[in-house]
């Protein structure tokens, strides 16, 4: 049974989380890959999920329900990740965990980026995390309770020969570096932050063609799966005494060469 799982039964049993089938949820970019594979297992679990991503209603990926919102909208948009925001609260009474997740990633050497690759890259993986986080952070200190999740990038403390993206250091490393920052910050208002840092995940971001040399890059010598992802999410709200955490998925290759 994946860990996820487990954990999910562990803190129902118990009583210790009972009231996890009404907590709220928001995940951002999750039309496809790690978001829906998050707002799905979110759903599965009992969570009333607000869903955001750029076509997120026209994708149709994720199954609907009462429980279930969509925004449709670049969460770089300040009005946009108040429409998430405000979604949640006005449909489900506040916000317990939002998982900042919509992200990309543009694979070039640095001499080849150009303006507005700098901008995607910027606007999504930093704007996207700034405005919600800042709407969902103010609400959640209100409560004095609340949860919010990266998902960051192992090539931030891995870079790796031949695999050129460094918009991603630059912007993921923002995003793990702001995690303690604001676990400090928030810590007495009950806020916790943590991110998650996945190595190569089996999602539609990377070609079945690249799968070889893409599993290389893990001493495992293979990709994560999404579920595994989702899994460490599940854990993460399960414990409420880690905070400020980066924790690595990628099979330990941020621990050494191999
Ligand atoms: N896959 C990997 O190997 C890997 C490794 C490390 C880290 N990550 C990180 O994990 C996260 C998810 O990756 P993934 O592989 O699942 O990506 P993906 O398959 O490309 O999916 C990206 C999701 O984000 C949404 N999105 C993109 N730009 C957006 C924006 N401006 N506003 C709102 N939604 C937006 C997309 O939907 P729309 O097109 O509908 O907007 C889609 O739902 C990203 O932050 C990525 O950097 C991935």
């Amino acid at each position: 049974m994946p860990l996820g799982r487990q954990m999910e039964r562990r803190a129902t049993s118990s009583g210790l989380d009972s009231p996890v089938r009404t907590k709220v949820a928001i995940v951002t970019g999750a039309s496809r890959g790690i978001g829906r594979g998050i707002a799905e297992r979110l759903l599965e679990t009992g969570y009333c999920v607000v869903a955001n991503s750029r076509n997120i209603t026209s994708a149709k990926t994720l199954p609907p329900g009462d429980r279930l919102k969509l925004v449709d909208g670049d969460i770089a948009s300040s009005d946009i990740a108040k429409q998430v925001v405000d979604s949640a609260i006005g449909n489900f009474g506040r916000i317990d965990l939002l998982v900042n997740n919509a992200g990309v990633f543009i694979p070039k050497p640095f001499t080849e980026y150009t303006t507005e690759d700098f901008r995607k890259a910027t606007e999504t993986n930093l704007w996207g995390f700034f405005y919600v986080s800042q709407l969902a952070a103010s609400h959640m200190r209100l409560r004095k309770s609340g949860h919010i999740v990266n998902i960051t990038s192992s090539i931030v403390d891995q870079p790796v020969a031949g695999l050129t993206g460094s918009l991603v250091n630059l912007t993921k490393g923002g995003l793990e570096s702001v995690t303690g920052a604001l676990a400090i910050e928030f810590a007495r208002d009950g806020v916790r932050f943590n991110s998650i840092s996945p190595g190569v995940v089996d999602t539609p971001m990377h070609g079945v063609e690249a799968h070889e040399f893409l599993k290389q890059l893990s001493p495992l010598n293979r990709l994560a799966e999404i579920a595994e992802v989702v899994d460490l999410v599940l854990f993460l709200e399960c414990a409420p005494f880690i905070n400020g955490e980066v924790i690595h998925l990628d099979g330990g290759a941020h621990a050494g060469k191999w």
